[in-house]
């Protein structure tokens, strides 16, 4: 099927209306709904799964310190829109269909309100999961100003609710990243990048077995997914009028399992300002900038040398990431679209600040411990391949469990094939380095043998992070001190296939010691 490149506008998803705020609390009510949905001029409306009726959900604006405090509400059919594999971790037939819990991807929240996955709620509420927590969520939003998203979390089903359209932005914002001058207002909007297939009746297309099929598994999860057809804020293909000035874009990678490496026809760079947990300090000037899933990069483009031009936002990462098929350049080769075509309608006094933030530096020093943890592939009961971390599985014992307030440094020993984009809840963390190993020779040893030199971190990712790419055949190193919250969080690949396969693992925050 072939569907139309840039004959639809870029939508900027509404901002989400609190029920009441008072003081420095506002209390939202967000509803997951079943509804039709436009996603392109050629294609039928799309049925998906939303918030407030909109895929993807309204965005929330948070400002640092002010506490934010949601009702999140399943009114969701009973049926999946999409083959539900019920061999897969929680997800067994005897639970039901439809299970959402949302979770804050990069906020720092208490246990009971980050959205574990096993404190799904059904309908209604008629059924909950084995850890349900609570109706409201609190977020403090005690953290440094950045792009988060919220996103559906259920164990075993993840990528389908993902899918099917449960994520949107949540942006956090002080004074200080104000007083700034960054692009703002209408020159400053988050890009939600998804990759979807469809049928040519305009439903959404999900495979319900890998290629070749699983004997026996009818639905079986698959390997990864990697869609058609590229969405930005829901709008295949979109294209955006722009005015030649400055303008900011938060830069969010909401796909299951596609990794991005943005670029521009015009060859123009990207002023890359933050990334996951907030601003960098100075802006890396950048031609190329690869996200993997749950990545983001919060980026500014100046298009005010290419009046009347009509630039691409292009991507030319492979599938799988690293050593997988080149995209097509006519297809998910490309983003959407910037036509420069608004007349500039006032001065441009936005500022590419040299000096952005301030970002302290953990160090190795003060870590208490070094954890050596493998990403590995094994296969399931059914030989399907599945990576799992440190060669255990969900429901095995919690292994991971920093006490509270104290750095720690883990090793991401990466002996499966492909890239796979780490990510913890609760902390933000510093990626250390990286350093390609002899695999043989762990494998036989245990050890680590050096084949290459260690190398810091890219530019773009000297700042914040919560997810972090670690490459096959590399040991990634993360410095993460942490807290504030004791209790029960996970880690786990942000390759939903993975995470819902048993790529997932509990962690907790212990109390520290108390010392006599
Ligand atoms: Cu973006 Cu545990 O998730
Ligand atoms: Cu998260
Ligand atoms: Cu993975």
């Amino acid at each position: 099927m072939k569907i139309a490149k840039f004959v639809d506008k870029l939508l900027v998803p509404s901002i989400l209306k609190p029920k009441w705020r008072k003081n420095n609390l506002t209390y939202y009510e967000v509803r997951m709904q079943q509804f039709r949905q436009k996603l392109h001029r050629d294609l039928p409306a799309t049925l998906v799964w939303g918030f407030e009726g909109a895929y993807p959900g309204p965005t929330i604006e948070a400002i640092r310190n002010q506490w934010i405090k949601v009702k999140w509400l399943n009114n969701l059919p009973a049926e999946h829109l999409l083959p539900v594999d019920t061999t897969i971790h929680g997800a067994g037939p005897d639970q039901p269909q439809v299970r959402t819990v949302i979770h804050l991807h990069g906020g720092v929240v208490p246990p009971e309100s980050d959205g574990y996955p096993e404190a799904w709620f059904t309908n209604n509420y008629q059924e909950v999961g084995p850890f349900f927590t609570r109706k409201v969520y609190d977020y403090p939003n005690r953290q440094r100003p950045t792009t988060l998203w919220y996103h559906a979390h259920a164990l075993g089903i993840t990528r389908l609710n993902v899918y099917a359209g449960l994520a949107g932005a949540y942006i956090i914002r002080d004074a200080r990243e104000e007083a700034l001058d960054l692009p703002k207002g209408c020159y400053e909007l988050p890009l939600l990048i998804q990759d979807r297939s469809f049928q040519p009746d305009g439903s959404l297309f999900y495979p319900s077995q890998p290629d070749p099929p699983v004997p026996g598994v009818d639905p079986s999860v698959i390997p990864d997914f990697f869609g058609e057809t590229i969405l930005v804020n829901g709008i295949v293909w979109p294209y955006l009028e722009v005015e030649p000035r400055k303008y900011r874009f938060r830069i969010i990678n909401g796909s299951n399992a596609r990794f991005y490496r943005l670029s521009l026809s015009s060859g123009q760079p990207f002023y890359q300002i933050g990334t996951d947990g907030g601003l960098l300090e100075k802006p890396v000037v950048t031609k190329e900038i690869l996200l993997a899933p749950a990545e983001r990069a919060d980026l500014i483009i100046d298009f005010s040398p290419y009046w009347r031009q009509n630039i691409l936002l292009t991507n030319d990462a492979v599938a799988p990431f690293p050593r997988g098929e080149a995209v097509d350049p006519d297809t998910v080769g490309q983003i959407m679209q910037f036509r420069v075509s608004l007349p500039l309608s006032s001065y441009d006094f936005s500022q590419i600040p040299a000096r952005l933030s301030i970002i302290h530096r953990l160090s190795e020093a003060e870590a208490s411990r070094e954890r050596k943890l493998t990403l590995v592939r094994e296969s399931d009961q059914y030989g399907r391949p599945f990576l799992l971390l440190d060669g255990k599985i969900w429901d095995d014992p919690i292994s991971e469990n920093p006490r509270l307030g104290s750095i720690e440094v883990w090793q991401l020993i990466n002996l499966a094939l492909s890239t796979h984009p780490i990510h913890l809840h609760l902390v933000n963390f510093q990626v250390l380095d990286r350093q390609s190993f002899d695999l043989e020779y762990f494998r036989q040893t245990g050890q680590i043998l050096p084949t290459g030199p260690v190398r810091l971190p890219d530019l773009n990712e000297r700042g914040w992070k919560d997810t972090v790419r670690a490459n096959p055949g590399e040991v990634t190193r993360i410095i993460s001190r942490f807290g504030p919250y004791t209790g029960l969080y996970v880690w786990h690949c942000h390759i939903l296939e993975h995470e819902d396969h048993e790529m997932m693992r509990p962690y907790q925050v212990l109390r520290p010691v108390n010392r006599p």
